[in-house]
């Protein structure tokens, strides 16, 4: 069977009424990818944007409502500085290619994360991607930059410390309160997490919300990582009972 066949019968297999809403992606692997074959760090996050790509095309034709793809993390920024800039470009190259196909596939480009300690560069890229899309109505697209879940927490106690000071809460706030004051506010929780390259850990991804994620992980690098492992990610999703705490 080709690969296009096989993708094909999965795309098939999958109900579209039981879809993940969610899904969200920690992509790792790239330089492993890399390194493995006799290139440096660079070519495996070079390919990994073309993972991006296909990643992003797939969801959205599938029919998720939300994608969230960790793309650097509050941690990232100690790796050597020559790696910290070649990602730091990776946004712009993405937009420049990408943004007239995410336009016209009605997808909604949003950042999560830091943003004020994010090179000038990859700020603008970002935002014009995002307002080149913001009345479209398809598959929501967050981009976790500069991003880290503890900070994130972190800053969403000093916002409510804030209003309470202004005199903007009464009373005691609930979790769907506090929610509302994370890079996340108005989206529901992912359905489902995957993990490329084999890693078992969450690296500080999203830790609120992923309280009752179902996890997916793979030993596949990420830009290995195909239309194929995410369908086969979602139908093995499908399969999984979810139960809350409940019987
Ligand atoms: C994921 O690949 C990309 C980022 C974390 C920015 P890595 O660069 O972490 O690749 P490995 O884990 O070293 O192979
Ligand atoms: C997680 O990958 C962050 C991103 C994918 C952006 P890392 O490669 O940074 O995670 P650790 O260091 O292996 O936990
Ligand atoms: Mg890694």
């Amino acid at each position: 069977m080709d690969l296009e066949q096989k993708e094909n019968e999965l795309k098939s297999s999958i109900e579209p009424d039981r879809l993940p809403g969610h899904v969200a992606i920690i992509m790792d692997g790239n330089g492993r990818w890399a390194v493995e074959k006799g290139l440096p760090r660079q070519e495996g996050h070079r390919q990994g944007v073309e993972t991006v790509r296909e990643t992003v095309r797939c969801s959205s034709e599938l029919g998720i409502n939300i994608l969230t793809l960790f793309a650097f993390s509050t941690e990232n920024w100690q790796r050597p500085a020559w790696e910290v800039n070649y990602l730091m470009s990776l946004p712009e190259k993405y937009f420049n290619s990408e943004l007239p196909d995410l336009v016209r596939n009605n997808v909604r480009v949003n950042l999560i994360g830091d943003d004020s300690k994010l090179p000038a560069r990859v700020r603008k890229a970002v935002n014009e991607g995002a307002e080149a899309t913001k009345n479209n109505t398809g598959m929501l697209l967050n981009f976790a930059l500069n991003y880290g879940s503890r900070f994130e927490i972190v800053m969403a106690v000093n916002k409510l410390i804030k209003d309470a000071v202004d005199g903007k809460i009464k009373g005691k706030i609930n979790e769907k309160e506090f929610s509302k004051y994370l890079y996340t506010a108005d989206m529901h929780d992912p359905d489902l997490l995957i993990r490329t390259s084999g890693e078992l850990r969450i690296s500080n991804f999203l830790l609120w919300q992923l309280a009752y994620s179902e996890l997916w992980f793979t030993d596949v690098y990420w830009p290995d990582f195909s239309r194929i492992h995410l369908m086969e990610a979602i139908k093995d999703y499908q399969v999984r009972k979810r139960r809350f705490g409940k019987v």
